[in-house]
């Protein structure tokens, strides 16, 4: 069985909202210090809604197609539905990721957290602080 799945090839070769946008409402930036990887996601929502969603990510295949299928799966949804995706559910969508490669998909999910933190942030929008972990365990996040 080849290591990546089909649709983690397409995603890395073809990455979908590759960018950034001006003046967004929320920006999420996160990285992973073991592996240098780094990944920016902005968020332009209108009426709670994830109009259009951009990302910039330096770092390596599995994490730009994370980024790629996770900016897909957020892309015209409510706010809290984009912060219930899990690392899972975009690897998942990928039809998997390698063992050694789910921590890419974490930084998808932590990134859209930061961005929509960022957004509640700016607009005073009260949220629940157990929503966005402070500080993230690299070394568990490692381990899956
Ligand atoms: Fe760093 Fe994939 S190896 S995010």
């Amino acid at each position: 069985m080849a290591l990546y799945s089909e649709k983690v090839m397409d995603h890395f070769r073809n990455p979908r909202n590759v960018g950034t946008i001006e003046n967004a409402d929320g920006v999420g930036e996160v990285g992973n210090p073991t592996c240098g990887d780094i990944m920016k996601i902005y968020l332009k929502i209108t009426d709670g809604v994830i109009e259009d969603v951009k990302f910039e990510t330096f770092g390596c295949g599995s994490a730009i197609a994370s980024s790629s299928m996770a900016t897909e799966l957020i892309k015209g949804k409510p706010v809290s539905e984009a912060l219930e995706l899990t690392n899972k559910a975009v690897a998942e969508a990928l039809d998997g990721l390698p063992a050694h490669k789910m921590h890419c998909s974490v930084l998808a999910e932590e990134a859209i957290k930061g961005a929509v933190k960022d957004y509640y942030d700016k607009n005073g929008i009260e949220y629940d602080e157990s929503l966005f972990p402070a500080e993230h365990d690299c070394e568990s996040c490692m381990e899956h």
